[in-house]
């Protein structure tokens, strides 16, 4: 049989893709070397926020005498958070089954690779059988970047080091921890490790946490993570891995930090080898998949979606690029935007922004302005958070009041945002805000108060 299209990897560009392409009547097959559902669902977003939501609960429950609500003998059942995780991963990877089979899509369960061109399309080769599509959709997602640290191979291959694939399924808790990179992994990680009883020291390369976020979220994030227990240490490298801890380099001089256990969380890489592009001749630029604003690559009928791109290495882009390249494929005009995709840290507290920081905005030369106020103007948050210092920041072009940027740190953030990435994508101006009814008391009104900050 000769596919419409073949789809390699099931995360969630790959199963976004075939579900919509099966939805749309293109005879589809989908070919996973592991997991459907990818990095995503069974060993990233869902799995962490599983882990996360019991550590915010215990979190809340030992904090409870702010409020009034005296428990004792608290505990964080670490072995039963676990089972729980693994119970919703089943349920979410089982229900992305039902889907793709409703949509007429075709599973094979192996490692796809690309074998060449033939008569109008291209032939995947898996379980040593060669299966032929006029289209393909690259969508084989990223693995874990492993620097160049000596020590760190053996590490990884004794288990003393883990990446976070392995650390969401330890069965005990280590009672330390030493997390190499203080950006999204290592962040959440370290939160829910935190709560969970280990002592978690962050060792981060720059002399802030969380990526690109806004500094200013960012210094916050350091400092509650701070309160609860968490050791930084900053403008530190990581230089050498012994089967004791790790030695990091700080102002020219060397520490050592032992610990139980080592995470590394020092960013993730498309993964593009292996995979047979170059039976083809897939562009690849810098390790990532070349792609246009439709996601076409540089072959006829060769599209890519997802981390594989090297673009906005989240889920939510994926979701996106995938429709659009699909859209693309049944003749419908569709182009990937990247200005206004919104970005969580899940920790507790919560982070999100969208749109402009100031740094990239001073780098892109706009002139703006900006209006920064403390959650606490919200009643909701103050209401539900005794000791709450969040923030949130808004980001205008200067001239026309449009907004380009929002940044939040407290809880509901994660759920907040996407309103300000509509109103970003929509290129709505701040007087626009402040014409929209929000629901009182919410902490969502956080936003219409600072519209009237600016
Ligand atoms: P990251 O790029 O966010 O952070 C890596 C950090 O490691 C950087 O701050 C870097 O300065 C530091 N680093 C690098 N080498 C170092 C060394 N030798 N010593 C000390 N520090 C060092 O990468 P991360 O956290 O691994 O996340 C990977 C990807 O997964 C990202 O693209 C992220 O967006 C995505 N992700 C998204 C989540 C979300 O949306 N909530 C959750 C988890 C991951």
């Amino acid at each position: 049989m000769i596919y419409d299209l073949i789809v390699l990897g099931a995360g969630p560009a790959g199963y976004i893709a075939a579900e919509r392409a099966g939805n749309a009547g293109l005879k589809t097959l989908i070919i996973e070397k592991s997991e459907i559902g990818g990095v995503c669902l069974n060993e990233g977003c869902i799995p962490t926020k599983t882990l996360l939501y019991s550590a915010k609960i215990y979190d809340s429950a030992k904090e409870g005498e702010k409020y009034g609500v005296v428990a004792k003998e608290i505990s964080l059942n670490h072995e039963f958070a676990i089972n729980r995780k693994d119970r919703i991963i089943k349920s979410l990877v089982g229900a992305v089954k039902t889907k793709l089979k409703k949509n007429d899509v075709n599973i094979v369960s192996g490692f796809g690779q690309i074998s060449g061109r033939v008569n109008d399309g291209y032939s995947v080769i898996a379980n040593e059988s060669t299966y032929i599509g006029k289209r393909l959709l690259l969508a084989t997602g990223s693995i874990p970047i492993l620097p160049n640290i000596p020590g760190l191979k053996d590490g990884l291959k004794s288990g003393y080091v883990l990446t976070s694939k392995e650390m969401l399924d330890i069965k005990n808790v280590p009672q330390s921890l030493v997390v190499i990179g203080g950006g999204v992994i290592g962040l959440e990680m370290a939160s829910y490790f935190n709560s969970a009883g280990s002592r978690v020291t962050v060792i981060e390369m720059l002399g802030d946490v969380g990526g690109e976020i806004d500094k200013e979220i960012s210094a916050l994030l350091l400092k509650n993570h701070k309160k609860k227990g968490i050791d930084f240490k900053l403008n530190s490298k990581v230089v050498n891995v012994s089967d004791k801890g790790v030695t990091f380099e700080y102002g020219g001089e060397t520490q050592e930090i032992h610990a139980e256990k080592i995470l590394l969380s020092v960013g993730r890489k498309p993964v593009t080898n292996g995979i047979g592009l170059e039976n083809i001749g897939v562009e690849v630029i810098n390790g990532k998949i070349k792609t246009d604003s439709r996601g076409k690559t540089n072959l006829p009928e060769v599209y890519a979606a997802g981390d594989c791109t090297g673009r906005f290495m989240l889920a939510h882009a994926a979701y996106r690029e995938a429709e659009v390249c699909v859209n693309n494929m049944l003749g419908k005009k569709d182009i990937m935007r990247y200005s206004a995709i919104p970005s969580v840290i899940y920790t507790n507290p919560e982070a999100a922004s969208v749109g402009f920081t100031e740094k990239t905005a001073n780098e892109a030369g706009i002139d703006y302005v900006t209006a920064m106020l403390s959650m606490r103007y919200s009643g909701r948050y103050t209401a539900e958070n005794e000791d709450g210092d969040g923030i949130c920041k808004i980001i205008a072009d200067k001239r026309s009041g449009k907004i380009l940027g929002l940044h939040m740190i407290g809880n509901y953030s994660s759920e907040i945002i996407y309103g300000a990435a509509i109103m970003v994508e929509m290129e709505m101006r701040i007087k626009d805000i402040r014409e929209i009814v929000f629901p009182h008391p919410t902490v969502s009104e956080i936003i219409r108060e600072i519209a009237f900050e600016i």
